[in-house]
């Protein structure tokens, strides 16, 4: 089977997509470690204490040494992949290049639209007719990795950053299984994703 590693800061809506995909047989994968940078997030409460991994991130000094801890915790537990899910920190270039070609990051924004923070506002603010979520490879630039798959949703009158937050946070539990089963069969690398279509193979680049 396959090993997936999770990276998260909170609440883990992400990660319980990824568990009841693999409960009810969607997702042929084991989640192998959930490492968070916030000892108290909810999102560790999730899995049992064995897959547990966590550091208070902002007690370090030197974020260096943080990260080189993280890497060498998620190196131990061998991951095919490591997926960032709602991990609110910035990934230092030494981690990304440890695990590049095989960690993925799920963004609220219709990528290369509004990397980094309060995604939502912005989409609003900009009078956007549509906004979603991304997932793709992470790279050392922020958010500026090839983009895997998105889901779509349209702006509605009256929306504000929370309704619009909740209403990507449903297509985003879809969309992140779905990426994960490509790259848990083998269809996924960094030049892009082979999937099967009526019984053809296409290869779609990146
Ligand atoms: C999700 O909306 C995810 O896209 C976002 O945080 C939320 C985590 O929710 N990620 C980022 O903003 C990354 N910059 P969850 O903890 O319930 O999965």
């Amino acid at each position: 089977k396959r090993r997936i590693a999770v990276l998260a800061s909170g609440r883990g809506s992400n990660l319980q997509a990824l568990l009841d995909a693999i409960a009810d047989g969607r997702l042929d994968a084991d989640i192998v470690g959930v490492f968070s940078d916030k000892p108290a997030a909810p999102v560790l409460q999730r899995v049992p204490d064995a897959l547990r991994w966590s550091r208070d991130a902002r007690s370090y000094a030197d974020k260096a040494d943080y990260e080189r801890e993280l890497g060498d915790a998620l190196a131990a537990c061998a991951p095919d992949w490591i997926v960032c899910a709602g991990y609110m920190r910035i990934l230092g270039d030494a981690l990304v290049e440890r695990f590049r070609g095989r960690m993925l990051n799920i963004h609220p924004s219709l990528l290369p639209k509004y990397r980094g923070l309060k995604t939502h506002a912005r989409a609003l603010e900009a009078g956007d007719a549509e906004h979603g979520a991304s997932v793709h490879f992470v790279t050392p630039e922020l958010d500026a990795g090839a983009v895997i798959a998105q889901a779509r949703i349209p702006v509605l009158p009256g929306d504000d950053p929370e309704s619009l937050a909740r209403r990507v946070l449903e297509r985003e539990h879809p969309l992140l299984v779905a990426v994960l089963q490509w790259a848990v069969s083998g269809r996924l690398n960094e030049r892009g994703t082979t999937v099967a279509v009526d019984g053809h193979t296409l290869f779609t680049p990146l």
